[in-house]
């Protein structure tokens, strides 16, 4: 049976290195066989978690917040797998990834996704990319899917710089695992 994979991609440049690696791992997935939904989440209207508890407390999964975050529970009612991809800002993951990070709080015991993967970019070497892959492993097991593999982008600055890269092919492959 066809398998479904959401893709988180934050960078707010469209077409930049994460959102190409993206598309590459992509259509590894179309290649295999799979459908793929790309939510470009660093242009929806994501509000930060308010720690309000309602969503554990009174409605059993249902943020306060009603905001383009419905647009994710969607998605993901409909996946099995997830990708987070992610520019390094600052030595961790984009804050537009974290806000929706932080809003799985919700439902993240609810969720029934199989596997995950991660994709980075960043301008330096693959050190600067350490906490994002330790809170991308931590989600995997807190959320109970099985992580396929992290692909570290280095020495990549301008949008669209990675596209003479190998990595793109790493990312294709990575996809038709998913
Ligand atoms: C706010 C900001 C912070 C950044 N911080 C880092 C960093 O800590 N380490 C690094 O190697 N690159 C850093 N970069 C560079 C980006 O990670 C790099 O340009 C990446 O390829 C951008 O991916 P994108 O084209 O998908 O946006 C930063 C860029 C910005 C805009």
């Amino acid at each position: 049976m066809s398998r479904t994979v959401l893709i988180l991609s934050s960078s707010p440049r469209i077409g930049g290195n994460s959102d190409l690696l993206c598309d590459s791992l992509a259509s590894g997935v179309e290649a295999a066989g799979n459908k793929t939904i790309k939510l470009h989440v660093a242009h929806m209207n994501i509000a930060p978690c308010k720690a309000c508890e309602y969503c554990h407390e009174k409605s059993k999964g249902v943020c306060v917040i009603q905001d383009d975050m419905d647009q994710v529970w969607a998605a993901l009612e409909q996946s099995d797998s997830i990708v987070f991809a992610s520019p390094i800002y600052f030595f961790g993951c984009s804050a537009q990834l974290k806000l929706v990070i932080d809003r799985l709080y919700a439902r993240y015991e609810k969720m029934n996704l199989q596997t995950g993967a991660l994709l980075l970019t960043c301008a330096a070497d693959e050190d600067v990319a350490e906490s994002a892959k330790i809170m991308y492993r931590k989600i995997a097991e807190c959320c109970g899917f099985q992580d396929k593999g992290i692909i570290c982008a280095t020495d990549v600055w301008a949008a669209g710089e990675i596209s003479e890269k190998s990595v793109l092919r790493e990312a294709y492959n990575l996809g038709k695992t998913l």
